[in-house]
């Protein structure tokens, strides 16, 4: 039998070959995006309680109308924005499913999606199996900025979607108003449409806020954002999020979201609606901070070069060309095997590879996994 080679990555995505060497090493896994402690117990009761009261059978299609309720009521007390739950929220199973029906509910073959790298690993798959070509951008280093002389010379008249993502994954970057000013003049006089990954909202630090595009009356009528619970409320394997979107967007996403999941898992959304509807929830920046500052000021023994601390996320890239000089793949599986500590090289964030000596490390760990980590990091 021969498949179709629908997309141009091959072999299996670097999360799923990191966690398995990281497990196979018995290393300290700090590559792939999770949490290693408990989610908070009041969640955990929310979901058991789901099941008591009779949340076992199929949601609605566009989500359980208590848990869009609750979502529209925190975006409008956390951003002052007002979104219609009825006709521009869709829950999703997880935000790289969201992404991926955005994607497909706008694209036709020989579409051109612009791509700012390094970029989440999900998205290029996603583009190529809906028949459009990928543009990369790079960002700029060493802070990841956004040059935009380069994002308008990708631009031509097939241009149908640019995606972009603050809190930015893996650099930590993100986006400040002006961002999205420049942004909005760019695509002003186009039919181009904005994917917003917005998955780490919730994680920025250091006083700063986190930019929606939602607040960006122009913008936002020509956007999907996409959202993760699990990246908030530490439960990424619940694998539950969602898209908003104005509403004849949101019409073309449930037009592929009702044939490709119908519903999202209802417990779950039922837990989250109660959670997110409580008076106070848990300050997840200040406590995702105190990781981020633990971490580095733990760095700082070792002979990793931080050119930039993340302003956002749960992730932080820094240089080892201090260390070695061997590409980044083969050094991060050096690290693992030699050293039990397993990270994510950025060539897998970029499409043609770019190899610039950089790996990224996921701090949103219990104080006493960063600690040994670090232990084991002095000694390179
Ligand atoms: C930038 C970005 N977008 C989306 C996702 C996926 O979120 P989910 O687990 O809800 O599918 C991730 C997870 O690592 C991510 O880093």
């Amino acid at each position: 039998m021969i498949f179709p080679q629908k997309h141009s990555a091959t072999g299996t995505t670097i999360f799923t070959v990191m966690s398995a060497l990281a497990q196979q090493c018995n290393a300290i896994n700090l590559s792939q995006g999770f949490p290693d402690y408990p989610i908070d117990e009041q969640l955990g009761k929310l979901l058991f309680e789901a099941t008591q009261q009779g949340f076992n059978q199929y949601a609605p299609m566009p989500g359980l109308p208590q848990l869009r309720q609750a979502i529209s009521n925190d975006f409008a007390k956390r951003y002052g924005v007002e979104i219609n739950p009825d006709t521009e929220i869709t829950i999703t199973p997880g935000a790289t499913y969201a992404i991926y029906t955005a994607f497909t509910s706008v694209l036709e073959a020989g579409d051109e999606v612009i791509v700012l790298e390094p970029a989440y690993d999900s998205y290029i798959p996603n583009i190529e199996t809906n028949g459009a070509k990928v543009v990369p951008v790079p960002l700029s280093a060493p802070d990841f900025s956004v040059d935009w002389n380069k994002v308008k010379d990708a631009i031509t008249r097939k241009t149908k979607v640019i995606i972009v993502n603050t809190p930015h994954n893996p650099t930590g970057a993100i986006w400040s108003r002006q961002d999205w000013d420049t942004l909005a003049d760019i695509v002003r006089d186009t039919n181009i449409i904005i994917l917003s990954d917005e998955v780490y909202e919730q994680l920025v630090f250091d006083g700063k806020k986190h930019c929606s595009v939602l607040q960006h009356d122009e913008l936002r009528k020509r956007s999907f954002v996409l959202y993760s619970f699990g990246k908030v409320f530490h439960n990424t394997g619940w694998k539950m999020g969602y898209c908003i979107a104005p509403s004849e967007f949101t019409i073309a996403f449930r037009r592929i979201h009702q044939f490709l999941c119908f519903s999202v898992n209802s417990p779950a959304q039922y837990a989250l609606a109660q959670y997110l509807s409580l008076p106070q929830l848990p300050d997840v920046s200040r406590m995702m901070q105190q990781k981020r500052d633990l971490f580095l000021s733990l760095l700082k023994e070792t002979p990793f070069i931080i050119h930039q601390p993340a302003s956002g996320s749960y992730f932080q890239t820094v240089s080892y060309a201090q260390i070695s000089d061997k590409p980044d793949m083969e050094f991060a599986q050096w690290l693992t095997k030699e050293h039990g500590v397993a990270t994510i090289p950025i060539s897998a964030f970029y499409s043609n590879k770019k190899d610039d000596k950089l790996i990224r490390f996921c701090f949103a760990k219990k104080e006493e996994t960063l600690q040994q980590a670090i232990e084991r990091l002095r000694k390179l």
